[in-house]
């Protein structure tokens, strides 16, 4: 027997070594190792071997059965191995291929990075909130009163459960004060949503960046000095400013802030490009009833607000003359930041 178990060992590694493909490997397989292969049969012999030969023939058995089954592994790898290198001979793969074109950020996100970038080296964070808002965190906390046109249905886009798609990016800042004490200083970028006709200069989601800064000590001439500061960062020394009285609900002054520089093209011209002020006592109380505590005690902490439209500015900056070509997609547009 153990004879016959070399032999046939002999006799399938050369059948498997000489096997010229795929279905000459598989016709080996079934011929060594299949249920009625010379291999099975030797096993099934195994019950008529004596006591004494059983262990040392029934290790070769395993031995050759490895043996064939790696032998099998092998020239099947082989083979496709081959295979392989077939398909890609004559290929000359020195020859310079299709260059892939290569994308880049869409010009909003350009600007966005640009001006997180400024307002990180001013000790300023990143700040997050949801698109989808309450009426508490987009108005109420704000002290924008129930008649206010902006909590008007024509204004803004409500849910059928009462909820809203933010008007501004506020919402976050005053979600950033319940769950965070003063000092504060975040920057607070992101989608914003008003049911306005798009036209040239209007679309009904576009993109802001708020911004707040609470502790103690803040005053009038730290939010001059910071949007100054950004605003020369971004267009250029030689930017000049003015900030105009205005009102918001949730400020108090508040300024509209116009800029005029030789990088916007227009050097000679005022160009409105963000709203500010000092946050009004009534959202530090409305923020103090919601967290349970004093933590914003407007007697001890004051603090200032901003927000700008980044399509807005985009737009000035380019010279882009329809704020709609932000959101076609256009390589054309599109490839020109
Ligand atoms: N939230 C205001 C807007 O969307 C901008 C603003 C922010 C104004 C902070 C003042 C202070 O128009």
């Amino acid at each position: 027997m153990d004879q016959q178990l070399e032999q046939l060992r002999t006799e399938a590694l050369a059948a498997i070594a000489g096997a010229a493909d795929e279905t000459a490997v598989e016709q080996a397989r079934i011929k060594y190792l299949g249920q009625s292969g010379a291999l099975t049969a030797v096993s099934k012999g195994m019950k008529d071997v004596s006591k004494e030969d059983k262990p040392r023939i029934g290790k070769l058995l395993n031995d050759v059965r490895t043996a064939v089954t790696s032998a099998l592994d092998e020239r099947k790898a082989a083979l496709l191995a081959d295979a392989d290198a077939a398909a890609f001979a004559g290929v000359d793969v020195t020859l310079p291929g299709t260059a892939p074109r290569l994308g880049s950020l869409h010009p909003i996100t350009q600007l966005q990075d640009r001006a997180i970038q400024i307002f990180r080296r001013m000790g300023f964070a990143l700040a997050d909130g949801p698109d989808i808002e309450d009426e508490w965190h987009c108005f109420d906390a704000l002290n924008t009163p129930a008649d206010h046109p902006a909590r008007n249905e024509q204004d803004t886009f409500y849910l059928p459960d009462g909820r809203l798609l933010r008007t501004h990016t506020s919402t976050i800042q005053v979600r950033t004060m319940e769950s965070s004490a003063p000092p504060i200083r975040i920057i607070a970028p992101g989608a914003a949503y008003r049911r306005d006709e798009v036209d040239a200069t209007h679309l009904a989601q576009f993109n802001q960046m708020e911004g707040l800064y609470v502790a103690e000590g803040v005053s009038v001439g730290d939010l001059k000095g910071t949007l100054e500061f950004f605003f020369r960062e971004l267009f250029g020394k030689d930017a000049q400013f003015r900030f105009r009285p205005h009102f918001f609900p949730f400020t108090e002054p508040s300024f509209e802030v116009d800029i005029k520089a030789t990088a916007l093209g227009a050097a000679d011209k005022w160009l409105e490009i963000a709203g500010c002020g000092m946050v009004d006592p009534a959202v530090f109380e409305s923020i103090n009833a919601k967290r349970g505590d004093t933590a914003y005690d407007p007697e001890k902490y004051t603090g200032f607000a901003f927000g700008f439209g980044l399509d807005r500015l985009a737009m000035i900056m380019s010279g882009t003359p329809d704020i709609r070509y932000f959101t076609q997609n256009d390589q054309r547009f599109l490839a020109q930041f």
